[in-house]
């Protein structure tokens, strides 16, 4: 991806409440599931926490967390900082500027490892593979990943993800993944439609116009546009067949 292009993203993003599908209850349904004390210091990182949709939910379940919010994008970082401020948070959330594949963290530091709608970035199975050393013996990983909720699906949407992001599987096999990278599942649920439509397209949709006008309706800018307005259809079009999965994972020694 080209700078150019790389700004344009974070430009349509950053304004949003959350950068990829979720929200706050089931944020809260997930460290549930968890089995943790949320009145224990837990040490917590969020790893490509985006602009904190996540980091912010869990700095209010989790009133003496310390948490480390990672993102590789220092606006989303900057932004962050303002909401944990505007919150009463931010004395407990530290924005920490890191690449998940290479995080500068020792091992067996943290209580709660967390992260919505990002691990693909690194591919599921690397990035539960590198970060299991982080986690204390007993701690617990939650991440959010594309998921087939069906076990046959029309041919062009299997082509199309397999060709996207070629870890989509089924639940079972991220399980299978879990488990034999020294995790056990604690828990996992689907995230429902309105993760996906009310809590991340239609703000997104919303800002198509002010952002169109930002960049006067460039080129690169109505590319950026039509390319979110495929992914929508294609969710619009195939929504029983996919979604996120939010799994919950044990560290078992
Ligand atoms: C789909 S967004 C999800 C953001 C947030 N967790 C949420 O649910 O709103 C993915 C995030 O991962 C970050 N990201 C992508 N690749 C990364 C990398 N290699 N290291 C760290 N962060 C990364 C992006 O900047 C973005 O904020």
């Amino acid at each position: 991806m080209t700078m150019d292009a790389l700004e344009l993203l974070i430009d349509l993003h950053q304004p949003n409440p959350r950068q990829g599908p979720g929200g706050d209850a089931q944020t809260e349904l997930a460290l549930h599931l968890t089995g943790l004390d949320p009145a224990a210091p837990l040490t917590v990182a969020d790893i490509g926490c985006g602009t904190g949709a996540a980091t912010l939910a869990l700095a209010r379940l989790l009133p003496r967390a310390q948490i480390t919010a990672v993102d590789f994008l220092a606006p989303f970082l900057a932004k962050l900082q303002q909401r944990g401020e505007a919150a009463g948070v931010a004395d407990r959330v530290v924005p920490l500027q890191a690449s998940m594949s290479e995080l500068p963290f020792a091992d067996a530091q943290f209580d709660l490892l967390w992260s919505e709608g990002a691990i693909y970035n690194m591919g599921f199975e690397k990035g539960v593979k590198s970060w299991r050393r982080f986690l204390k013996p007993g701690g617990v990983l939650v991440a959010s990943e594309l998921t087939w909720t069906t076990s046959t699906r029309p041919p062009e949407l299997q082509a199309f993800w397999d060709t996207a992001y070629p870890e989509v599987a089924t639940a079972a096999d991220k399980m299978a993944v879990l488990e034999r990278h020294g995790y056990s599942p604690l828990g996992y649920f689907v995230l429902p439609e309105t993760c996906w439509r009310d809590a991340y397209y239609r703000p997104l949709q919303a800002a198509f116009a002010d952002f169109l006008k930002r960049h006067g309706h460039s080129e690169a800018a109505t590319a950026v546009v039509a390319e979110h307005e495929q992914e929508i259809a294609l969710y619009d079009t195939h929504a029983a067949h996919y979604s996120y999965g939010v799994y919950v994972a044990q560290r078992v020694d």
